[in-house]
């Protein structure tokens, strides 16, 4: 059984677990870390590779939920991050790495007239919601069915569950009812709202599809979002918290070609210390600004943050954004996940599988089939399931099994389930994951959890 290898394997993360559970609600920092019987405890990583207490190696695919696009402990990260923490990590005071790291980024980012930092992706939604509503004087928010945008309330109704549109406890009915929730499998119904009604503010996107493409949008959806909100004075923002520095270098809408009005960033900008941010165009983002915004007429826009673009953030972010410009990471990471989808592709055929695996740039999804429908894993076309056969069909006991039997094996995937391949992944860490994955539907097969 997997669950008893797994035991046998991990005694000291157990006991950690167990120590959690009686301080950490349900034992944990964040939902999607969510593992039966119990997690893995990390204690160390680098490169390609993570460490747990009892001393099993990992192939890491959760890379830093997305963050690590050079892997773990790159050593030029380290050092910068080394050499701040020695220089003072919080001044309370406006510093030269934050006007650097805000270059970079703006040289990076089509949309990036102007940038503010922030704390955190939620953080950066949250305000990118502010700003657009501030700018046009409209209350309403398009979101789409499945996309991600953080945790806050504005956006957690039908971001990871209630798809419905209905209301998650904690929530305010009122505040829920300020997003239009629309289907992203075809433009049509966020075409028609945009044309119907004159109180949006803005459509917020995830341009992959939601959770990094596990749901890719159809072909033209960003091209006709962008035509119609311009010509309806509405905003689009991309939420490229996960695209950005990773779909190319300038995010998803550099490969794209699609600029938004608003772009929100955070994870591999901050190169694997928290970090987020707001780019987007100068008018809207001006509002921050107490003389621009008096000279337009505007009120200034309010924005604080303790740790917004901290020394010690803003020098991993900088050092990490430095090498995504100079160097070809996002390329050669993309390379490396293109062979490992077609490996897994390969697997699922060899093993006779009916699964699918796809996926954008350097991510990976695996679709278990949980509703066991006839696939051909060589020809598997995610577009045809949308949204309520993909995400919407998530079994999460299966997709745990799965990630358990490949954390057996020395490999560890994030939920979705599928991962982030790094550009300090390469050959060696394929095959090593191929065999895992080969060895993990064979034992899951022989658990009779599979379809066949
Ligand atoms: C697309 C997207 N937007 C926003 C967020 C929220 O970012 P953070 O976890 O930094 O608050 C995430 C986090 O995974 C994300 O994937």
């Amino acid at each position: 059984m997997i669950e008893d290898l797994y035991r046998a394997r991990t005694p000291g993360s157990a006991k950690l677990y167990a120590e959690a559970c009686r301080v950490l609600p349900a034992g944990l920092t964040h939902d999607s870390r969510t593992t039966s019987p119990y997690p893995i405890y990390v204690a160390r990583a680098d490169g390609p590779h993570k460490w747990d207490v009892d001393g099993n190696q990992y192939v890491d695919y959760f890379g830093g939920h997305g963050a690590l696009l050079f892997g773990h402990c790159h050593p030029p990260v380290v050092e910068a991050v080394r050499r701040q923490a020695a220089l003072g990590t919080h001044w309370g005071a406006s510093h030269e790495l934050e006007v650097r790291w805000a270059q970079v980024v703006q040289r990076l980012v089509p949309s990036a007239e102007r940038v503010r930092f922030t704390a955190s992706g939620t953080e950066a939604s949250h305000l990118a919601l502010r700003l657009a509503r501030a700018y046009t004087g409209r209350p309403k928010i398009v979101r789409f069915v499945g996309h991600f945008h953080g945790w806050h309330d504005q956006v957690a109704p039908g971001g990871m569950s209630h798809f419905d549109g209905s209301v998650p406890a904690g929530i305010p009915a009122s505040l829920a009812g300020e997003s239009l929730l629309l289907p992203a499998d075809d433009a049509a119904p966020a075409l028609e709202t945009l044309r119907s009604r004159d109180d949006i503010a803005a459509v917020i996107v995830e341009p992959s599809g939601a959770s990094w493409g596990q749901v890719p949008l159809p072909p033209g959806f960003l091209t006709a979002l962008r035509e119609a909100t311009r010509r309806h004075g509405v905003l689009l923002i991309f939420d490229e918290v996960i695209t950005g520095f990773r779909w190319s270098r300038g995010g998803a809408q550099a490969r794209y070609g699609i600029v938004p009005d608003l772009t929100v960033l955070a994870k591999i900008l901050a190169g694997g210390l928290p970090g987020g941010a707001v780019a987007g165009a100068k008018d809207v983002l001006d509002q921050l600004d107490p003389a621009a915004a008096k000279a337009a007429g505007r009120e200034k826009i309010g924005h604080q943050g303790t740790f917004n673009a901290n020394p010690l953030c803003a020098a991993a972010g900088l050092a990490t954004l430095s090498l995504v410009e100079s160097g070809d990471a996002c390329a050669r990471a993309e390379t490396t996940a293109e062979e490992l989808r077609q490996g897994l592709r390969r697997v699922l055929v060899e093993e006779g599988v009916p699964w699918g695996v796809y996926g954008e740039t350097s991510v990976f999804v695996i679709f278990p089939n949980p509703g066991r429908l006839p696939i051909d894993p060589a020809s598997f076309d995610p577009l045809r399931l949308g949204f309520k056969g993909l995400k919407g069909a998530r079994d999460p006991e299966l997709n745990n099994r799965l990630r358990v039997a490949l954390l057996v094996h020395g490999v560890d995937i994030a939920g979705g389930p599928g991962g982030f391949v790094s550009a300090a992944h390469g050959a060696r860490e394929i095959a090593q994951t191929l065999d895992a994955f080969r060895s993990a539907l064979r034992a899951l097969k022989a658990d009779g959890c599979l379809a066949s």
